[in-house]
């Protein structure tokens, strides 16, 4: 039997909006149909897998997936590398809006022989989705009858809250809590507070559950590129890596604070220029300068990847 998991974005509770001195947030967040975000998705690995094949589940580019989580992506032929079972991964999403509410996203998963959906919910996407959500989702009349080979809809939550939290820049994870977590411990491994993870979650107190589903605000580096770059508004969470501009760029972010800051990838991929106009300083690099008003800095930034090309500042 599967226990059926309680998923608390949707549980909004009176106690937390009257207790906290925070507004509570609400999983309604209003939004238009073409908006998406960034969000990532926590994710244990049921098996030993290929990055090709966790980047496949989740339908994610693979390099992005490695650079979410700091993972050498520049060594040749990362697709097939094996990542351990049991590994925690963040899935970076483009969490879309649905109805007005941005809150879901889903993936298309085809089914294997031995597939239930209850194998499908807590052991291939580790407890990220249910097995009423899925029937729900894919109108399924009789689970004991799946056919081997056929596709499902997998719907996976995730929440951006205008990817901020209290007006600091933020990229929400969506957490299944484990056998034995607490939300001061959840708290502490993602550098956050108990209160701040009660006020994400609209819970009126701290108890929770293995199974729940709990949004985890992850600070985060904001871009300031071009408005017409098609990277505008690259969010980069505390200690990972983005790839942009066609695999050209890698952007990283913290940990020593949280300021974007973006390099040339080491990616084989051919480029456009790098090189910043009237010098030879190239992205990434800066000098400085001792003046007489004191110490004059030069850098050569990214601007963002506009119309297929590298723009520079
Ligand atoms: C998020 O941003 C949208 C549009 O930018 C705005 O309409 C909405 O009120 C914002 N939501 C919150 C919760 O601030
Ligand atoms: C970023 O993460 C590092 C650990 O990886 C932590 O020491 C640092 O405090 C974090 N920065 C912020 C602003 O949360
Ligand atoms: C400029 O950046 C490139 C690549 O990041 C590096 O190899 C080079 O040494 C840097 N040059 C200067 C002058 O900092
Ligand atoms: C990008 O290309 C389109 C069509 O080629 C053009 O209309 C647009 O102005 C370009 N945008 C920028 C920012 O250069």
């Amino acid at each position: 039997m599967e226990k059926k998991s309680r998923v608390l974005f949707f549980i909004s509770s009176l106690l937390a909006l009257l207790a906290g001195s925070a507004i509570a947030k609400s999983t309604i967040e209003p939004c238009s149909t073409s908006d998406s975000c960034l969000a990532l998705l926590g994710y244990s690995l049921y098996a030993d897998l290929k990055v090709a094949e966790v980047a496949a589940l989740f339908q994610v580019d693979s390099v992005a997936l490695l650079a979410a989580n700091s993972i050498d992506f520049s060594l040749p032929d990362v697709d097939n590398r094996i990542l351990p079972a049991g590994l925690f991964l963040r899935v970076p999403i483009a969490c879309s809006c649905s109805g007005g509410i941005r809150r879901s996203v889903s993936t298309r998963y085809t089914l294997r022989p031995a597939d239930t959906l209850a194998s499908v919910a807590t052991s291939v996407f580790s407890g990220l989705t249910s097995t009423d959500q899925i029937r729900d989702v894919n109108g399924i009349q009789d689970p004991s009858a799946l056919d081997a080979g056929s596709t499902l809809v997998v719907p996976l939550p995730c929440v951006c809250f205008n990817s901020t939290d209290n007006f600091l820049p933020a990229v929400y994870l969506s957490y299944v809590v484990l056998k034995g977590d607490s939300v001061a411990a959840i708290a502490a491994r993602y550098a956050t507070t108990a209160t701040d993870i009660m006020n994400v979650n609209s819970m009126g107190d701290p108890s929770i559950h293995p199974g729940d589903i709990l949004a985890i605000p992850l600070p985060a580096c904001t871009s300031a590129f071009q408005q017409f770059a098609s990277d505008s508004g690259l969010l980069v969470a505390n200690g990972s890596y983005a790839i942009t501009a066609g695999h050209c760029i890698q952007c990283s972010c913290g940990p020593g604070n949280l300021n974007l800051y973006c390099t040339p990838s080491s990616l084989a991929v051919s480029c456009s220029s790098m090189q910043c106009g009237n010098s030879n300083l190239i992205i990434g690099n800066f000098t400085s300068q001792q003046t007489n008003s004191g110490c004059s800095v030069t850098s050569c930034d990214y601007g963002g990847f506009v119309n297929g090309s590298i723009f520079t500042s």
